[in-house]
Order: structure tokens, then sequence, then C-alpha cells
């Protein structure tokens, strides 16, 4: 067989989970990473405000309070036996990092800083908490550049810009996985005592949206496809603050700093949606808060924006209103300096993208599409699991955004994310190493690329007109319109008909390119078809949901319906039908409660 390797265990996608995983199977079992990007491109270096964790360093916490906060954020669908476990191993995941060379801000006396972010709070007061322990704004991007060293120094594989388009499960077991090598076209195939999917999200399926252009869902995608159900699609969070129009990422972090929402009439509308904690709400509740101010005509000078002012005058008023103090007792007090090395990114890309200096004037933002609830379903050590008795599939692992443990529910905390990948990515390395020690390699197809070649002739040999841009902008537009922030039958079957209209038409696009080196555009189509079939997921799960809670608001269901709706969606695509299943909700500790912020 050419372009065969082999290796104990596979890792597909080279983010935070992706590497963090690789780092910890790499200790005792031989280790390849694949990544369709060079690893320190991957979408974990976006990842902009703090990485969640109970340190108490500014000002009093505890693990206990980052767990309700996250069941309550999850608006109760979270497993709270994952979420507790998450979060108690949070503080030591951090330590792990700033160990391992993570360049952390720190406070005065020289301990790692932390800042407040939406959702996290003191549970006795209910007021914000400091819990995101950050670097500057780059977090995600220190976390990438800290775990790449450190596989490097371990001697793990990477297969820099190789695709993988198929999985191989033979005998109910993972068996490998099949990669374009993007520089060549070649397929290879890598045979894999266990393989660990960290493929990341598929925010690329809405218009505005704060993911990379690589976010196109393909891990969850492959596994569908390979008859793996997916957990939870219909929830989909939208970040309130992404640039006007281009959905960039402006980090919460700049309301931990102090920052606040404005409407067209000067007001700081938090206050009436959220008393308690204001521009520091979750996401779901900010979100859903900006589109009715939109709604009602306060958008700014009535268009579908917001402000976002980090003035140093605006930060220190309302610090005042509010009585926000530093950890010392004194004043909240900031000044421009203080601002821009705390938020440089932020700052710059205000400065670049906006054209606006956010030290001086406050910065046009939208909810912008940013992170996928929904994924792969897994336990908390990182195994797949396959039905409504989450038996699993051995060898098979997920990790990060691609994956659904659940610890974020139908709503994810912010700083949740990176620290859902250190923790979960670390154990699921650590399961598929002692898994591959006592396993057997499963035996191959005598050609096992020729699934995917056969999806691959399908593109190659296209002869229709259509062209894949054009579907892809159709896809994004309805999916934003129709399944974001806001849904409702009649829209969501609107989203739904066109999805299966534009999965149609994508079988008759354009004869691409036919070349072999850096052939894009095959891939683009490829990556398109993973994307109309995660929307059709979406709206098919969303659709049946006939409750609000978390980022998943109806119209037609406006209130959560524990009674019927406390379960997680198990959808299951076969041969192009998509069927559903329930499992329950893991709840331990705390009882489904109404949200108040
Ligand atoms: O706002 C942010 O910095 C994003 C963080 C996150 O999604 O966890």
């Amino acid at each position: 067989m050419g372009n065969y390797h082999q290796f104990d265990v596979v890792v597909i996608g080279a983010g935070g989970a992706g590497l963090m995983a690789a780092l910890y199977a790499s200790k005792t079992a031989s280790t390849a990473v694949l990544s369709k990007l060079y690893p320190t491109r991957s979408h974990t270096g976006t990842a902009q405000g703090g990485v969640g964790a109970a340190l108490g360093n500014e000002g009093e916490d505890h693990p206990e309070w980052h767990t309700f906060d996250t069941v309550k954020g999850s608006d109760y669908l979270g497993d709270q036996d994952a979420i507790e476990f998450m979060c108690f191993e949070a503080v030591q995941a951090v330590y792990e990092l700033e160990h391992y060379g993570l360049p952390f801000s720190r406070t005065p006396d020289g301990r790692i800083a932390q800042r407040p972010f939406g959702g996290h709070t003191n549970n006795v007061t209910g007021k914000p908490v400091s819990r995101a322990c950050y670097a500057a704004d780059r977090t995600g991007h220190m976390i990438l550049q800290t775990l790449y060293q450190q596989c490097i120094k371990n001697h793990v594989n990477f297969y820099d810009e190789y695709q993988v388009l198929d999985m191989l499960i033979e005998n109910g077991a993972a068996a490998g996985v099949i990669a374009l090598e993007l520089a060549t076209g070649e397929l290879h195939t890598f045979h894999a005592k266990a393989i660990i999917i960290a493929t990341g999200g598929h925010g690329r399926i809405w218009e505005i949206t704060s993911n990379a252009y690589t976010f196109t869902g393909d891990g969850p995608a492959i596994a569908m496809r390979r008859g793996i159900p997916l957990e939870d699609m219909e929830f989909f969070q939208f970040h309130p603050t992404g640039i006007y129009r281009l959905g960039i990422l402006i980090t919460e972090g700049v309301r931990g700093e102090g920052g606040i929402l404005v409407n067209d009439k000067g007001e700081r509308f938090m206050e009436k949606y959220a008393p308690k904690v204001k521009d520091l709400a979750s996401r779901d509740v900010v979100s859903r808060a900006m589109y009715l101010e939109m709604r009602e005509g306060r958008g700014i000078g009535g268009k579908r924006y917001l402000y976002l002012d980090m003035r140093p005058e605006t930060v220190n008023k309302y610090a005042a209103l509010d009585g926000r103090k530093r950890t010392d007792g004194s004043p909240y007090m900031v000044t421009g300096e203080e601002l821009l090395s705390k938020l440089p990114d932020i700052v710059d890309f205000a400065r670049t993208y906006l054209g606006v200096d956010p030290v001086a004037q406050p910065m046009p933002i939208q909810p912008t599409a940013h992170y996928a609830m929904g994924g792969i379903p897994t336990n908390k050590l990182g195994e797949v699991v396959i039905d409504e008795g989450n038996t699993v599939l051995p060898g098979l692992y997920a990790a990060g955004e691609c994956a659904c443990v659940s610890v974020h529910g139908a709503n994810r905390l912010g700083t949740n994310s990176l620290l859902d990948l250190i923790v979960f990515g670390k154990y699921a390395g650590l399961q598929a190493a002692e898994f591959s020690r006592g396993a057997s390699f499963q035996t191959l197809p005598s050609d096992p690329t020729d699934n995917i070649r056969q999806q691959l002739d399908l593109i190659r040999n296209s002869d229709g007109e259509e062209k894949a841009y054009t579907i892809s902008n159709e896809m994004k537009a309805v999916m934003f319109d129709e399944v974001g922030v806001f849904r409702s039958q009649e829209g969501m079957q609107k989203a739904l008909d066109k999805v299966h209209e534009l999965q149609e038409r994508l079988k008759h696009v354009r004869r691409p390119d036919q070349g072999k080196i850096f052939n894009t555009e095959l891939i683009n189509t490829w990556e398109l078809g993973n994307l109309l079939d995660l929307a059709e997921i979406t709206t098919v799960s969303a659709l049946r949901r006939t409750e609000s809670r978390g980022g998943h608001a109806r119209e037609d269901f406006p209130s959560r319906d524990d009674a019927n709706w406390l379960k997680h969606t198990l959808a299951w695509n076969k041969d192009g039908a998509i069927s559903l299943g329930y499992k329950p909700v893991t709840i331990t500790k705390y009882q489904p409660k109404e949200r108040v912020y």
C-alpha cells in the first residue's frame, strides 16, 4: 500500500485540544498529529480574553462556584459530573500551562492575573468575579505556541497541511484515517489503534462569524458519515461583540476591564436585562438583549449594530457607579495606557478593521456566530459514545469544540472553551495512549481510500454550472437570518428547505480545477458539503426542540420546558435521512432553576 503510515495514536487537528492530546499521548505512545494548517495557525490562536480557573488571585473564588456558574450558564443542560470534573481540574491545568512556559499577564505581586468574564460570579454576592487567567488579549495564541513547543520537545510526529477526509472503523473499532497531502494531492492512509478528533468548530455556516475560514466542521461531518450521532447541535453560541459586518471577535475581556454596551440613545441597556451583572451576563442573554434593542430601533442610527465603549472616562464613570474596586480595595480606575497594555490586539483590530481608536471612540459591534456547544458525543474521559446508553466506540476519542462532553450544555461561559480543550484534550490523550497499549491494529480493507476517492471523484467530475461560493453565501445568509439568535418554526423550515436545495445544487457545481497541488477549489467544495450537512442537522435538531434554552431562543416557544426538554439531542444521518434520539442530562447537585443575572 503506497503512502501508508502506522501510529498507536493519530490526532486530527492541531489546535489546543489536539496539541494537548498529542502531548499526553506521546508520553507513552507513538503519536502523529494531522493538521490541514500549519499548527500555530489553528483557530485556538484567535481566543483572546482568558482561560477560566478559580485561582482566587484577584478576589475570593472556588472551583465549586465555577461549577455552579457553568451549570447555570448552560441553562441546566450541561452534565454536572463533567462540569464539576472540568472546574476542579482547571486550577492544576492552568498552573501546568504556566510551568510549560506560558507567559501569563501578572498581578502586581507576580501571580497569574485574572479578569471578570460573563456569567462568572461570586456565588454569595452574585457580583462578577475575576476568574479568567489571561495573557493580555492573546491567551489562545500563547496556549497554542506553548503546547506546540512542548509537542516538538516530546517528539510528536507532525503532518502539516494534511487534510483528513475520512475515518476507518473496522469491527466496531477505530482503525485509521485517510488524509490528502495538500502539497501533492496524494491520499495517505494512517493506520492507528486510537484516533482523537480535535478539528474545532463549524461557525462558517453563518454569515457573520468570529470563526476562521478553516472552521468547516470536518471532524463531526466525517464522524456523522461513519454512523456516529451528533449531540445537541441546535445549540450554537453567538458572541455579543463581533466587529460590525466582519464578525471578528472583540473579546469579552473588554467588558471584563470595564467596557460597556451602549445603544443609540447612549443608554447602558444591559442594566435593564441583567440588573446584577449587567454587561457581564452570559452570552446568550447579552446577544438576545442586543437583538431586542436593535429590533426596537435603538441600534446605532437605526442600523443593526451597537457600541462597545471602552474609553477610560466611560469605564471609570460606570466602575464608580457599580462600586467596583481593585483587589487592594482602591476604586477601580483605568488609563488609556493600561487598556492598551491589557488589550493590545483589540486596539489594533479596531484601528485596522473599523478605523476607530477604541481608547477615544466607541466600537461598532454586533453578535457574531462563535461557538458550537454541540458536537461528537463523549464522556468525560474523551471517549466517543454512540447511543442513548453512552456505549463507547473502542479507540475513538474527541476533544475541544468538535466534541460535546457536555460541559457547555445550551450556552457556554466565556473562558470555558480554552479550559475545555486543555482538560479534555489531556484526558483524551491519556486514554487513547492507555487504550493503544492493550489494543491491536484492526485489519484495514484492501483499498482503504476507496470511499473518499469516490466522494472526491464526484466533485472532480461534476459537470454543472453552479458556483460553490454562491451556494456558500446562500447557506450563510439563510442560517444567519433564520437559525441565529432568535428562531421560529416558520423561519427554520425555510432555512431547512433552502439547505436541502443547496445540497442538491452542490452536486452540480462547475467542474473544479483538476490540478493536484494545493487544489483549494476541490477542498473548499468538499468542506462546503460538510457545512451544509451540519447546517441540516442543526436545523432539524432545532426544529424539533419546542422550547427556549440557552443559545436556542424560539419566538414561538419562548419558555424553557424542563418537563419535556431537559434532555440531550442525538442526531444521526443515515444515508441522508436524519433521525433523532434523546438521552438524559446528568444532574448531581444543582436542580434546574430560573436563571437570574
Ligand atoms: O471573548 C473572548 O475572549 C472569547 C473567549 C471565549 O470564547 O471563551
